[in-house]
């Protein structure tokens, strides 16, 4: 891997000096955050994963059969891309991460940001004057340039009520003013910062431009009061309600007074304010996969002793691409870990090793719990065989 360092990665910057002056709050260039960068896809084999049953794909052209900024979804097939003009589209590809080892590994140089927050590695390749329109998105984006040239415009912060381009199947901004000194051409190894809600324009300026977008989700507040509600909702008993003991007479028997309002919010506000359900909900939630169904649980549940003696000689597992891991610490060195929306609890130590970069191998069988956990997780489809999956 070309970078060692956050701070060659970040332009000289450590990552807690970027973390105060820009995560979230404004845009950072970087050029040569990976010197020398050598893009580990080739345009042909973008344009061969958009072919492939369940993987997400669009195609974006600016001057469509159908009408300006057309939007079509994959799998798509080689007739699709014979037919395409020589230049004004994009060929955007989600989760490359999860197809290609190469793109995954490029995850370990964002280890300064908390893996629980990454939604997924999208890869866009574009011929020259190619571009998704000037628009806002509701991620942390790094755009690394990973062949070709693309230039990119910024143009500030933008309100949730900024007027779009109706009628189209892209959030494109019907008025984008480039603020001055926002305007770069990104070469290969190049990487711009872009906080959520900072509108940006990117136009392919090469017949060989592939941009990386490494995107940080965060759950806006109306999916997290939805899904916590839902959460606890589950788990609350039909006792537990509006209560009124004690109550004075109405004045009015049709008003709905101070008093009762005080109450019901009280009733939501308690019922919420339960900081370890909400740890619980957290963790579940942002294990989530992107793509449940490319979860493929085992057939027959793997026996303990196979999967001990296929580890003592030697096999090691693998974290599944695509599975989300996180660990949240409990009294007495115990701990809950979050795989793929669902919480076990195990000792601190197993967590922290199931869910980091450590070798998923025989060393593990020394912690307490640990063949019981991994015969789970293989079984959910959380984990697999390494040598299995190479054959692939
Ligand atoms: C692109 O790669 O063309 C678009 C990426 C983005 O603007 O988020
Ligand atoms: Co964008």
């Amino acid at each position: 891997m070309q970078t060692d360092t956050p701070r060659l990665l970040l332009g000289g910057l450590t990552a807690a000096e970027f973390l105060r002056d820009y995560w979230q709050r404004k845009p950072l260039l970087i050029r040569g955050a990976f010197p020398d960068f050598a893009c580990p896809l080739e345009p042909d084999e973008l344009a061969g994963l958009a072919c492939e049953e369940g993987v997400e794909a669009r195609l974006v052209e600016e001057n469509g059969r159908d009408g300006p900024w057309q939007v079509s979804h994959g799998p798509f097939d080689e007739a699709t891309f014979s037919k395409l003009p020589e230049r004004g589209w994009t060929l955007l590809v989600q989760a490359v991460d999860h197809y290609v080892p190469e793109v995954a590994e490029l995850l370990e140089h964002f280890d300064f940001l908390p893996r629980w927050r990454l939604d997924d590695i999208m890869i866009s390749y574009a011929p020259p004057g190619g571009s998704v329109g000037p628009h806002v998105d509701q991620y942390d984006v790094f755009l690394l340039q990973g062949g070709g040239t693309r230039r990119w415009q910024l143009g500030g912060k933008v309100a949730d009520d900024t007027p779009i381009l109706q009628g189209i199947d892209l959030r494109i901004l019907e008025r984008f003013d480039i603020e001055p000194g926002q305007d770069w051409v990104l070469e290969p190894g190049d990487m711009l910062y872009l906080p959520p809600s900072w509108a940006h324009h990117g136009v392919s300026e090469s017949s060989d431009c592939m941009t990386i977008s490494v995107g940080f989700r965060a759950p806006s507040a109306d999916e997290a009061v939805t899904s916590f509600a839902d959460y606890l909702g589950e788990q609350l008993p039909p006792s537990r309600r509006y209560t009124d003991a004690g109550m004075t007479t109405p004045e009015d028997p049709t008003e709905l007074d101070d008093a009762a309002i005080a109450r019901m919010r009280s009733l939501i506000l308690d019922t919420l304010d339960d900081p370890a359900q909400l740890a619980q909900w957290f963790g579940r939630v942002m294990t989530q996969p992107k793509y449940v169904d490319q979860l493929t649980p085992t057939d027959e549940p793997t026996e303990v002793d196979e999967l001990v003696a296929e580890l003592q000689a030697g096999e090691e597992l693998m974290r599944s691409p695509g599975s989300r891991f996180a660990w949240r610490a409990l009294p007495d060195d115990m701990a809950t870990l979050f795989v793929d929306g669902d919480g076990v609890v195990c000792a601190k130590v197993l967590a922290q090793s199931v869910a980091s970069d450590t070798a998923l191998d025989a060393h593990l069988l020394r912690l307490p719990g640990a063949a019981g956990l991994l015969v789970a997780l293989i079984d959910a489809g959380s984990l697999c065989w390494a040598g299995e999956f190479e054959e692939e």
